[in-house]
């Protein structure tokens, strides 16, 4: 989307479309600049162009630009306003200049060098607190889930702040046998897969698994495609966070709270974990995240900015 031979930049409605951030099975995400102020980023969030028409891509970024205004807290992506040029839907979102968790974490497993524990749990404290947020956000007197919590949909900023994205399968909490599985095998808590509810707790084990692979830099519950996921799901033995880890202890009731395949016996929404974890301590300030992100990405994020 450059444009090395100086023609002009492609735009979009009032913006000028510098580059592609990521793109997805349903949508993509732009970097752009408003056209009265091109020194500054925004992120266009769009369907792909052959599904834009779709009723149920248009309801999903529909909802998404509707719960993402509502939240409001630090630590979830801001929504600045939505655009309708030629009858598509496009949301405008604040631009992060970061890379999420996943993007972190696999750097972790490529580099065999350890993200400091401090940092992963000022990481892990800030999306919590984005979550915390978005569960204590009622709508027609309904809480609001997340349920797509996965490290992927957490971005974790040069700024040192870290914040909750992807709000595009956000819902009020569902009982009653009426859940149904829409989010990521691997991150899904098995009263959805079981199609019993949904609730802030199916989130809350989502977190559980976050925490977990973040902790220890690996896969809880991925398998060899999506049954071995969901069994493993499941019924797979949860390893304890400080097997081989003594490091981990202290922080290992917390997880595991989490990580209850019993519904009633986790924590009930985000703030309680947060509590949680934010009583065992030991996370570091945010300008040691933000080090560790210029470190670890500096180069990607150069390389974006100049787009
Ligand atoms: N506002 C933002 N600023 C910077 N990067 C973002 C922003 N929102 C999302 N991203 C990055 O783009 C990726 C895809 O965005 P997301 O909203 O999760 O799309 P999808 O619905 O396709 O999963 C995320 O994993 C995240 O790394
Ligand atoms: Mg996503």
């Amino acid at each position: 989307m450059r444009t090395d031979s100086g023609s002009p930049l492609p735009t979009l409605a009032s913006y000028i479309v510098r580059g592609r951030l990521a793109t997805g099975g349903v949508g993509e995400l732009l970097l752009a600049s408003p056209l009265e102020n091109p020194s500054a980023r925004v992120v266009l969030k769009r369907a792909l162009p052959h599904l834009a028409h779709e009723v149920e891509v248009r309801e999903g970024l529909l909802s998404e630009a509707r719960w993402t205004r509502t939240v409001q807290s630090p630590h979830v992506v801001r929504l600045l306003e939505v655009l309708a040029p030629q009858g598509e839907l496009v949301l405008v979102l604040e631009y992060i200049h970061g890379v999420s968790l996943a993007y972190l974490l696999e750097a972790e497993a490529h580099r065999g060098e350890p993200i400091p524990v401090g940092v992963k749990l000022r990481i892990l404290l800030d999306a919590l607190a984005g979550l915390a947020a978005l569960h204590e956000t009622s709508v027609e007197g309904r809480v609001l889930l997340h349920g797509d919590l996965t490290p992927s949909n957490i971005v974790v900023g040069l700024d040192g702040v870290t914040r909750l994205c992807d709000l595009g399968l956000a819902i009020p909490e569902r009982t009653g046998g009426t859940a149904e599985f829409r989010g990521t095998a691997a991150y899904t808590a098995p009263e959805v897969w079981q199609r019993i509810e949904q609730t802030r707790r199916s989130d809350v084990f989502s977190a559980g698994i976050v925490l977990w692979e973040t902790l220890r830099g690996e896969r809880l519950f991925r398998g060899d495609g999506f049954l071995a996921t969901l069994q493993n799901v499941l019924e797979a033995p949860i390893p304890p966070l400080d097997q081989g880890r003594p490091e981990l202890a202290p922080w290992a009731p917390t997880v595991h709270a989490a990580l209850q395949r019993d519904v009633s016996r986790r924590p009930p929404f985000a703030r309680a974990l947060l509590d949680l974890l934010q009583t065992v301590g030991g996370a570091a300030p945010g300008e040691e995240v933000s080090h560790v992100v210029k470190e670890w990405a500096g180069e990607i994020l150069r390389k974006r900015w100049r787009e």
